[in-house]
């Protein structure tokens, strides 16, 4: 089922604005006399993890990847919702697609994901030069879709499904360093955060078959690859029902399983949701030394009361327990966060909970974001969205100025520790330089030296930090 996995070497990756905004380009390769298609994915993981199975869905039916967008022949982007941020940037590299468009009108132009779903025939009407609207759940019907196009009609398909989980296709892994890959274990929603457009767009939670979660982690070790990270929207809530035995697998057997495929494939997952996550899931991973001691555990806010009015369905204390337990069991866990700054009504005093929380849980680091307003989300329907931008801005300022000084201090205490590190390739900076991250999920960047290569571990003996990356030098143990 996973045997025909071929990797694309020599990927660039182009930053946009925070981890939910990278597009992919891959190099072309036995693309003489097919179809080319070309894929950008903007948001979160899990659609990054999509591309990867529409590119399988597109090679199986004959067409090649090009990271040459002007010999596409079908232009792909992969969209994402989450803030109005995410959406402006889709829109701006939709005006480009329609310039190259206007130049080679055979082309098509396709939009998936999350703002497909959200706008579903609108796009159309707003967007008069996109060929295809496909939603999360309706990847399969591409070929079908692309056929309708090719015919000089528009091809629409916003169905969610409450079974699809794309379980059987074995994805082309586009933006791979050969070491590290994802695997989607559940897809959908059923958490009704007030300010999330993610139940909109991604619909129902459904989990993953997990036998076909741990042939693909054993597949991808098979090949190299030496760490996966399980990806869902809220993983300790993971539930599937073995429909041969009845009995039911939750997020701790899971992991115990993937880390069972091998000791030397590294695991992680995200994201954690505070009000799901069991000390089950803990002692799990305090077993299994290949579980990495990392846990990114969004707080969105600080305070009870906004807590309340997001629906996140537990407070300050509640989440400082979950806090004090993962410290209590994994004493050398990294906690990461996401925190929303001025959430409606949120006052300056709330707005300080946030900002002492970070201190509180020692976050290594975070994704901080101001609230933005989503059409159609019970936040946009039930709530004021009274916070002027100015004041949104000043407190993620503060957020984030927070977060940067206690990064750092997380790092600097890392000085004169020694970590066994994954190798993922060349430092950003040179090729003389390796980079990889410890259990933590900290980069840290160090000398050549030997010959090793990318998927090897290593042991490295931090010399010296900034608020972002760890740097060392390799030592034996
Ligand atoms: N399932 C994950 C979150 C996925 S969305 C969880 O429950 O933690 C990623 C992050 O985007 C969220 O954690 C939140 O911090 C941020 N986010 C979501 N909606 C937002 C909005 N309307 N405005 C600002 N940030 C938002
Ligand atoms: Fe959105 Fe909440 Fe679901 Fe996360 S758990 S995707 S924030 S609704
Ligand atoms: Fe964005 Fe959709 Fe992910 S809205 S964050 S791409 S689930």
């Amino acid at each position: 089922m996973y045997d025909n996995n071929p990797t694309l070497p020599g990927i660039r990756k182009e930053i946009d604005e925070n981890r939910q905004g990278e597009a992919i380009f891959f190099e072309d390769i036995h693309a003489d006399g097919k179809r080319k298609f070309y894929i950008e994915s903007y948001g979160c993981q899990m659609n990054f993890s999509d591309s990867e199975i529409v590119a399988s869905i597109l090679s199986e039916v004959g067409f090649a990847p090009t990271r040459i967008m002007e010999s596409a022949d079908l232009v792909l982007v992969n969209t994402c919702s989450i803030r109005e941020k995410a959406e402006e940037t889709v829109r701006k590299r939709l005006q480009v697609f329609n310039q190259l468009k206007t130049k080679n009108p055979g082309m098509l132009i396709g939009v998936l994901g999350c703002m497909a779903e959200r706008l579903k025939a609108k796009f159309l009407e707003e967007e008069k030069l996109v060929d295809l609207v496909v939603g999360p759940d309706a990847y399969r019907d591409l070929p079908s879709l692309v056929q309708t196009a090719d015919d000089g009609e528009k091809g629409i398909n916003v169905f969610l499904s409450r079974e699809e989980t794309y379980a059987d296709i074995s994805p082309l892994r586009l933006d791979s360093n050969g070491v590290s890959a994802f695997i989607s274990i559940m897809r959908g929603c059923d958490n009704m955060c007030s300010f999330c457009v993610v139940p909109f767009t991604r619909g129902r939670e459904r989990s993953r078959d997990a036998f076909s979660i741990i042939s693909e982690a054993q597949h991808l070790f098979e090949k190299g690859y030496r760490e996966v990270t399980l990806l869902g929207q809220n993983v300790d809530s993971y539930k599937w029902t073995n429909p041969e035995t009845n009995s039911v697998v939750n997020f701790a057997q899971l992991l115990k399983e993937v880390a069972e495929v091998n000791s030397d494939l590294r695991v992680r997952f995200s994201t954690s949701h505070p009000k799901d996550i069991t000390d089950e899931v803990l002692h799990t991973m305090a077993a299994y030394e290949n579980i990495c001691k990392y846990i990114h555990l969004p707080v969105q806010s600080g305070n009870s009361r906004i807590l309340d009015l997001m629906n996140r369905t537990y407070d300050r204390e509640w989440y400082q327990n979950r806090v004090e337990a993962i410290y209590r069991i994994m004493p050398d866990c990294a906690i990461s966060s996401d925190i929303i700054a001025g959430f409606c009504t949120e006052t300056d005093e709330e707005h300080k909970d946030s900002c002492s929380m970070i201190e509180w849980a020692r976050y290594s680091m975070s994704y901080m974001f101001y609230y933005s307003e989503r059409p159609g989300t019970p936040a946009a329907k039930k709530l004021v969205d009274d916070v002027p931008l100015e004041i949104k801005k000043e407190r993620l300022n503060e957020i984030i100025a927070i977060q940067n000084r206690v990064s750092l201090q997380h790092n600097l205490a890392d000085i004169g520790k020694t970590f066994k590190v994954l190798i993922e390739g060349d430092s950003r900076k040179s090729s003389e330089e390796w980079k990889g991250r410890n259990s933590q999920n900290k980069m840290i960047v160090f000398p050549k030296s030997g010959s090793h290569k990318p998927g090897d571990y290593v042991y490295v003996k931090v010399r010296d930090a900034n608020s972002a990356t760890l740097l060392g030098d390799l030592v034996t143990l």
